[in-house]
């Protein structure tokens, strides 16, 4: 296929606060060689006083935008992946849209969860199909330590706080957004949850159970269902682009459980250079993971023009999905 969207920038930020495993262990009843064994993760990054998402977004956007020479006045739209905005309304994306001084640009939350930056890189790269020339920042920013039930080590000890941002335009070339491949089934909604606060269960606090503010999971069978949708959205990805796992330069997961990007790349038949892996310093930090990871690539210029680039999400919903990038 055409290519559609080419990422011209990518930036990151994340708090300054580390949280590490040993931390953890005067929390709840943990250990850091089983959150390690279990998961790989080391240590998370989580906000502290003066931190939001949309400063987060903020900051990453303008690494973004920096990298692009793309300025603020010169956005056409921006999207922002994610579950835990600083308020219901207004959305993060207005907030980033207000201090950036983006001033021509439409802005907008999408709610996909782990799957939020993926899914907005998908809308960003229809829009720039049909009007090459718009400039549309995507952002997936997180603060999952206000969503985390720090008394359920089942969950406690998975995610993290961070944003990550890219500014895409159309391609000029053969480089860019080879395809898109998006997925949900909502007949699972029930393994992954946060239901408190929304219009259902207003915060009063009365109608749930505390723990009903918070994430809940049931890890094994949400483990068992990323795996084999990871897979499979991986695949279909290749399949429609004629592409062999071989020629991939880079595969960029969602950062969830070292052992679920294993099970990946094994599927794939990849050595563990391929696969890019950065969950033991930041934990789960669910939409903002994969644009996070980018930008770490980047900087360690594991990326050169050319490389065909696979990035693979899967979160609560269900939702998942795939995009195959020529770099
Ligand atoms: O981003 C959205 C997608 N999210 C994911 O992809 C997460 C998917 N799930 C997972 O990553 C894994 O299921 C977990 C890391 C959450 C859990 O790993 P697991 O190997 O599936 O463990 P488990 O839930 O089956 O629990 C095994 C044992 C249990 O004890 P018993 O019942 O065997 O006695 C748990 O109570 O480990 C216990 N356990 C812990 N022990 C120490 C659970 N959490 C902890 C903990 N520290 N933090």
């Amino acid at each position: 296929m055409k290519p559609g969207a080419m990422i011209i920038g990518t930036g990151s930020a994340l708090p300054s606060r580390v949280l590490t495993n040993r931390d953890l262990e005067e929390m709840v009843d943990t250990s850091d060689e089983w959150i390690v064994q279990r998961t790989g993760i080391k240590e998370r990054r989580i906000v502290g006083p003066g931190e939001s998402n949309s400063k987060l977004a903020v900051e990453a956007a303008k690494k973004a935008l920096e990298e692009a020479r793309v300025s603020p006045e010169e956005l056409d739209l921006i999207i922002v992946g994610t579950l835990t905005p600083d308020y219901l309304m207004p959305s993060v994306a207005v907030l980033v849209q207000k201090e950036l001084g983006a001033v021509r640009a439409g802005a907008f939350d999408l709610s996909a969860t782990c799957s939020g930056f993926l899914y907005g890189l998908s809308v960003a790269d229809q829009y720039v199909r049909v009007a090459p020339e718009r400039k549309i920042l995507v952002i997936g920013s997180e603060v999952l330590s206000t969503k985390v039930n720090w008394e359920d080590r089942t969950t406690c000890v998975l995610f993290g706080d961070g944003a990550g941002a890219v500014v895409v335009t159309g391609s000029r070339d053969d480089r860019g957004v080879l395809s898109t491949h998006l997925h949900a089934d909502g007949s699972l909604w029930h393994l992954l949850t946060l239901k408190g606060c929304g219009s259902l269960y207003p915060p009063c606090g009365k109608e749930l159970p505390r723990e009903e503010y918070f994430i809940r999971m049931q890890g094994r069978e949400v483990f068992k269902n990323a795996v084999r949708a990871m897979e499979t959205v991986a695949l279909e990805a290749l399949e429609s682009n004629g592409v062999q796992p071989e020629d991939l330069a880079l595969v960029i997961p969602h950062q969830a459980n070292r052992r679920i990007i294993e099970a990946l790349r094994e599927r794939l038949g990849l050595p563990p250079e391929k696969v890019f892996v950065n969950l033991h310093k930041y934990g789960n930090t669910s939409a903002a993971s994969i644009p996070i990871a980018l930008d770490e690539a980047v900087r360690e210029k594991r990326l050169s023009p050319g490389d065909l680039v696979l990035m693979v999400a899967f979160g609560g919903g269900f939702t998942w999905a795939s995009a195959l990038i020529r770099w």
